[in-house]
């Protein structure tokens, strides 16, 4: 495994491999850096039979502030149109395995855009979420025009968007934006209970449940129901489908191998 600066990552365990976003300095900002070690994290975690699931946190305070506004403004136009963000975070949307943002704290711009490209988001009771962008004479750049309308329909899209103004975590449970609410100590804890859950199931059809979901982001309504024929199909042929059967005849624990 190479070694990582700005994140850290963990061994997996049953299943599960938790990466932290790690510049407490700098509230956890999205530099260049930091999406390209997310980048590398999640294609080693890809590779990995281990690895059924990430769990993506930031700290206790914060997830992240969002990209890093002090590297941004070192930037010209034709730096940012070099810069190799655009392939990180096309690397970090490629991740076929499950991703549980556990968020604490504040979850704002580049922050909030990494969390919506994740899965699942399990938000402590201090979280904040916003895209403050407009405060900056700027768009969210990562996906967040897209991506929020989706999530939480348009009226509070906009007026995150437009306003730059944050919405708690309650709040984000109401739009939807958010799976579960806990306290924020036990964030963590409840994304991993969670991502073991997911890791105990058939990584392929896990894998295939995950790629039938997002393509429903892209595809008309008839177009969705044919790729999910086919996807239950194509699983029916599975090793882990004939085990999952046999197990519930035999009224035990199935044992998925991921064939
Ligand atoms: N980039 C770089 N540094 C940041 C940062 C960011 N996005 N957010 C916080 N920091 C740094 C601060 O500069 C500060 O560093 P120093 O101690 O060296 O001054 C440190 O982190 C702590 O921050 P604050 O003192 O501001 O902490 P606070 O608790 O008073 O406020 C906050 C917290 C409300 C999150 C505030 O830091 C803030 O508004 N941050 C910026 C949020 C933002 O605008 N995000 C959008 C960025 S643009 C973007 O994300 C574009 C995109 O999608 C591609």
């Amino acid at each position: 495994m190479r070694s990582y600066s700005d994140i850290s990552v963990d061994t997996p365990s049953q299943g599960v491999q938790l990466i932290r976003l790690n510049r407490p300095e700098a509230h956890n900002a999205l530099r260049t850096a930091l999406l390209g070690e997310l980048a590398d994290a999640l294609t080693e975690a890809e590779q990995d039979d281990q690895v059924r699931v990430i769990v993506l946190t930031g700290s206790e305070k914060v997830f992240a502030a969002g990209a890093d506004i002090k590297e941004m403004a070192e930037l010209n136009p034709v730096d940012i149109w070099k810069d190799k963000r655009p392939q990180h975070w096309n690397g970090i949307k490629a991740f076929q395995k499950p991703i549980i943002t556990a968020v604490n704290g504040y979850c704002l711009g580049g922050g909030m855009e990494l969390a919506l490209c994740a899965d699942i988001i399990i938000a402590g009771e201090n979280a904040q979420f916003g895209q403050p962008e407009i405060n900056l004479g700027i768009i969210p750049g990562a996906g967040g025009t897209q991506r929020l309308i989706r999530s939480v329909g348009k009226s509070l899209a906009m007026k995150l968007i437009l306003s730059g103004e944050f919405i708690n975590a309650r709040e984000a449970l109401a739009a939807c934006l958010v799976a579960e609410v806990t306290q924020p100590e036990l964030t963590l804890k409840r994304a991993t209970e969670l991502a073991t859950t997911i890791a105990s199931k058939s990584p392929v059809a896990v894998r295939i449940a995950k790629e039938a979901i997002l393509a429903a982001y892209e595809t008309p309504l008839s177009q969705g129901l044919e790729l999910e024929r086919k996807a239950f199909l194509f699983l029916a042929s599975t090793e882990d489908r004939q085990e999952g059967i046999q197990a519930f005849m035999e009224k035990r624990v199935p044992q998925f191998k991921g064939q």
